[in-house]
């Protein structure tokens, strides 16, 4: 059951080529941070990130700010409550409300499912411990014996926990139901939902969330050093559901997997910008969904969409954010994913920097910790995960050294690009569409070797039903329509997928934009001089739900 390869090697599309790069020279330097330490995320705000598409005036925030802090003290502000900072807070669990499910079979009707954790009055805010080891998850695939024992066992003992126990496997499921299903309002902004998924939140929401279900594995099975698996689907050996969780007498078993399991093609996207990495910037008072990053849609849904079972109603348990938690593969995935984050920082050979904005780092989420406990966590806490007491086993990155000895060639310039069908906006995906998108002066990289941009295409008022499945890929410069295009053909750029959610304040419309890196692409066709490219966008799933209100080109620096 478990045998079907997801096919073909994982590809670390590096926007910049392997090669070493001169020094940047100084003038850039000012622009951009040399070092990627982040700061704590105490300290105040800085202009720099102050820009925003945010509907909310810097005075609203201010007023909210000073709002809260009379509701939380305002030792648990920023340092001067006059700054305009706005992260989103960790949500008020009393005001937690049922989760809004989308039933797929009838469009337009929402079911209600209870996945509110219990209210605690008594709120810790989150210090790492003290670590003496680092516990080091492995690759599901490569475990041994022992581990895998002492895994079920964990988890046997969190499925037996009372249901009403916070640590409970119920519960932990529920944490993501909640945090993305639309159970908490934002705090101060009642009329905003607070949704993790699609921002810049995607990471560290997902870290934090996994570090806690851990810590609460290894208390039950009295081993402080118990570290999870990662499913290793970027290497050959682990692109299938890893044995340990096949077999239906484990209690790391779930039923609702998809039985035939069509596998996607396995494309793990890099990319130097931290916004097209991570997600855009989403501060209180925002509305949800500004536009997931470029693993958070790629990869990450490819996977949710391939494990979950077709014939539940609503995909369950990977297939729906509401369910995914049941399936013990969840955090599997969400393992890698957050290596992912790991690797993107640390094996990548140009400085990939996290976000400095006080914005990210002081947004923060509320977990039950190991003994029960609330702990209020900020991303500012998740940064390294060795302040976490965690690493990730050094496997052999076979997309990486293949990206660096170049198979992905340059084909050179594509001769007679197919040309563009439409250029009506909005576009309904309604069918396979083409679209000549200028590239412009500014949208190209004019400066050159030393600059460490990226050229982009940008899908903009990307509109939908939030309960709709939707999945297109974006190509650039198709000479063929015939040719199946995918990870690992040049023209291939990306994908957007929605998975279906619920939502309570914006409507059934889903509202957001897809920026893919088209660097690799640009090279490996030879597209720098050209004034337009034809970008294609292919409906793979959802014909005709989905439409696109611009495209542009865009070279991008963080
Ligand atoms: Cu919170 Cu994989 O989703």
């Amino acid at each position: 059951m478990a045998s079907t390869v997801i096919s073909q090697s994982a590809l670390f599309s590096l926007p910049k080529t392997c090669q070493f790069r001169k020094k940047k020279p100084f003038s850039f330097v000012s622009k951009r941070a040399v070092s990627c330490k982040a700061n704590s995320g105490k300290e105040n705000k800085d202009e720099s990130s102050s820009s925003s598409s945010s509907s909310l005036g810097s005075f609203d925030r201010r007023d909210v700010l000073l709002g809260l802090g009379s509701l939380y003290g305002a030792t648990n502000l920023v340092a001067d409550p006059f700054a305009l900072a706005a992260p989103i807070f960790a949500p008020d669990l009393s005001q937690c409300g049922d989760a809004n499910v989308p039933l797929r079979k009838s469009p337009g009707t929402n079911v209600s499912v209870h996945c509110c954790p219990p209210v605690s009055t008594n709120i810790i805010d989150f210090k790492p411990p003290r670590f003496t080891k680092t516990r080091t998850r492995q690759p599901a695939h490569l475990v041994s014996p022992d581990y895998v024992e002492n895994f079920k066992e964990a988890i046997k003992r969190m499925k037996a926990l009372d249901e009403k126990d916070p640590r409970s496997f119920t519960q932990q499921a529920k944490v993501h139901c909640a945090y993305c299903n639309s159970a908490y309002e934002q705090m101060g902004f009642p009329s905003q939902d607070l949704q993790v998924h699609n921002s810049w939140l995607f990471f560290p929401f997902h870290r934090l969330y996994l570090y806690f279900f851990e810590r609460i594995l290894g208390k039950l099975i009295g081993d402080p050093d118990f570290a999870l698996p990662f499913w290793n689907w970027d290497d050959p050996g682990g692109m299938t559901i890893p044995d340990i969780y096949v077999d239906p007498l484990s209690p790391l078993y779930d039923a609702k997997r998809n039985p035939k399991h069509q596998p996607p093609v396995v494309m793990v996207q890099g990319t130097t910008t931290t916004t097209l990495f991570h997600g855009k910037e989403y501060r209180m008072g925002y509305s949800t969904d500004p536009g997931a990053g470029i693993i958070e849609n790629g990869i990450h849904l490819s996977l949710h969409k391939w494990v979950g079972d077709p014939n539940q109603p609503l995909k369950e348990d990977l297939g729906n954010f509401y369910s995914a938690g049941y399936d013990p593969l969840f955090y599997a995935h969400h393992a890698n994913i957050d290596r992912m984050w790991n690797l993107w920082k640390t094996k990548l050979p140009l400085p990939h920097c996290d976000f400095k904005d006080t914005d990210w780092l002081g947004s923060s989420f509320l977990f039950y910790d190991e003994n029960a406990n609330l702990v209020r966590a900020r991303v500012g806490d998740c940064i390294d995960t060795k302040t976490l007491g965690y690493d990730y086993k050094d496997v052999d990155l076979k997309w990486l050294e293949n990206e660096c000895g170049s198979t992905r060639k340059t084909i050179g310039k594509a001769k007679n690009p197919l040309p563009g069908t439409r250029n009506a906006f909005p576009l309904v995906l309604d069918k396979l569409v083409r679209v000549d998108v200028p590239v412009t002066k500014k949208s190209r990289n004019v400066v050159g070797e030393e600059d460490n941009g990226e050229q982009v295409v940008i899908l903009q008022d990307i509109q939908l039903e939030r309960d709709s499945s939707v999945k297109f890929d974006v190509c650039i410069n198709v000479t063929d329509d015939k040719k199946t295009i995918g990870p690992g053909h040049p023209e291939f750029v990306g994908s957007f997928t929605n998975i279906p959610h619920g939502h309570h304040h914006h409507g059934s419309k889903l509202n957001t934009q897809l920026s893919l890196s088209i660097s690799n692409a640009f090279k490996g066709l030879q597209l720098e001089d050209e004034a337009k490219v034809v970008v294609t966008l292919v409906p793979k799933e959802g014909e005709g739900l989905v439409s696109v209100g611009n495209i542009k080109m865009d070279h991008i620096r963080d």
